[in-house]
């Protein structure tokens, strides 16, 4: 066995190997093995299995390894849900809504999306570069190797180009790989308010097919919700998108219940997000479909909401469900999936393994790989080494950042100890 990396003296090693995608009990088996290793070649782990049986083959003498002491070891986390190109930071909207303003009456005023819309339209390419990239270091340090990425803040075709170029450049000069999404469906931008027949037409007729033809897209995504997407005007878009060869995700029932949870699997989307407001049709609706949920505890979070997603009865109804940061300059500003899990432990009743479950396998599932989120052989070699030796560790201790280390293509990409 040739081997570039032996991983070895893992404590708590966890494989997520088992059932793809994850449903109901099986989101709590987490493939564990104690005193384990890991080897790999190159970019893929070879081996997985007990730490006394690799040493013997591929011992110190005949390879690098990495001792860990006793640790929990992860599959490199993923974020299914992220919107990380942006321009300025929008913390005083942050603050309107700690004096009572909501989220919808800010954008109603002309902020929230819209505005960081005319921020990013008049923001250089280098700027938002090295901006995004800080982000995505930001990501790695907490132990996440691959994000879901979408554009959203372009509205308007050069600027929607514009963003998916940079998600492209990113994913070819950054160690965290980047799975995009087209998201012009995001909001009316200001030169269509009076005119949103001509947005849906320009969407269609010519941001989809100039997305398309460049290849700069995997996901076409949609802000359906009262006063922005309607359900017909969500279902024109995807459908369209979907001739275009795009796979399809929804923002459904974030503020309101309003049958986007249904309209996603009808479609047969990849996966509904946020579900703050999901009726109980739109669970059956999902537990049937191979819909996944992604869900965003730090969204209710930080617009101070106390309502957050039925993660519980989603998961009982066996609901494919996943985590995700939502990392955004509005409705939630974080990097921290780990902080996301416990989240979803206080405030959604989910146990560490669900979470753990929702940030590797069903989040993989999510984005549409089938290569990560799991630690077996011909996997791609992502990998975190925790400060802690077991997963309950990771939603209880919270608010600091336990990742020692992070090995993302086989290559150390940060090493803190
Ligand atoms: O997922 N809901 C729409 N999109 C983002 C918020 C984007 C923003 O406020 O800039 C979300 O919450
Ligand atoms: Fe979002």
């Amino acid at each position: 066995m040739v081997v570039s990396l032996l991983i070895t003296n893992i404590g708590q090693l966890l494989t997520m190997q088992g059932a793809f995608p994850r449903r109901g009990k099986a989101m709590s088996e987490l493939g564990i093995i104690r005193n384990a290793a890991v080897a790999i070649d190159g970019d893929r782990i070879v081996a997985v299995g007990a730490a006394a049986d690799l040493e013997k083959q591929c011992g110190p003498a005949r390879c690098p390894v990495i001792d860990t002491h006793g640790a929990l070891v992860t599959p490199g986390l993923i974020d299914p849900h992220t919107h990380p190109v942006f321009s300025t930071t929008r913390e005083d909207e942050f603050e309107m809504r700690l004096q009572g303003k909501s989220y919808m009456e800010i954008a109603q005023g002309g902020g929230g999306i819209r505005r960081s819309v005319r921020d990013l339209r008049s923001t250089p390419v280098s700027v938002l570069l090295a901006k995004a990239r800080l982000r995505l270091d930001r990501f790695l340090e907490h132990g996440v190797t691959t994000i879901e990425a979408k554009s959203g803040y372009g509205l308007s075709t050069e600027s929607e180009l514009k963003q998916l170029e940079i998600i492209r450049e990113l994913d070819e000069t950054h160690p965290v790989d980047m799975v995009p999404t087209f998201l012009g469906a995001h909001e009316f931008p200001d030169e269509y308010r009076e005119n949103r027949e001509g947005y849906i037409h320009l969407l269609i007729d010519e941001m989809l097919p100039a997305v398309a033809e460049r290849k700069l897209a995997v996901f076409s995504d949609i802000f359906c919700e009262e006063g922005v997407f309607d359900n017909a005007q969500s279902r024109r878009i995807q459908e369209a998108a979907l001739k275009h060869g795009l796979k399809l995700k929804f923002h459904a029932d974030e503020l309101a219940s309003t049958g986007g949870a249904e309209l996603a699997a009808s479609l047969k989307a990849v996966s509904a997000d946020h579900l703050v407001y999901i009726s109980d049709n739109g669970i059956a609706a999902l537990a049937a479909s191979g819909t996944a949920a992604v869900l965003l505890p730090g969204t209710s979070y930080s617009l101070g909401s106390k309502k957050y997603a039925p993660a519980r009865q989603m998961i009982e109804a066996g609901v494919v469900v996943a985590l995700s940061t939502d990392c955004n300059p509005g409705s939630n500003n974080s990097e921290s999936l780990a902080m996301m899990m416990s989240l979803a432990s206080v405030q959604m009743k989910m146990t560490a393994a669900e979470s753990m479950s929702a940030v590797t396998v069903n989040a993989a599932y999510a984005v549409g790989r089938d290569d990560i989120g799991v630690l077996a052989p011909g996997k791609l070699a992502d990998l975190v080494i925790w400060d802690a030796a077991d997963v309950r560790e990771l939603p209880y201790h919270y608010g600091v950042n336990l990742v020692r280390t992070v090995v993302k293509r086989g290559e150390l990409a940060i090493v803190c100890d």
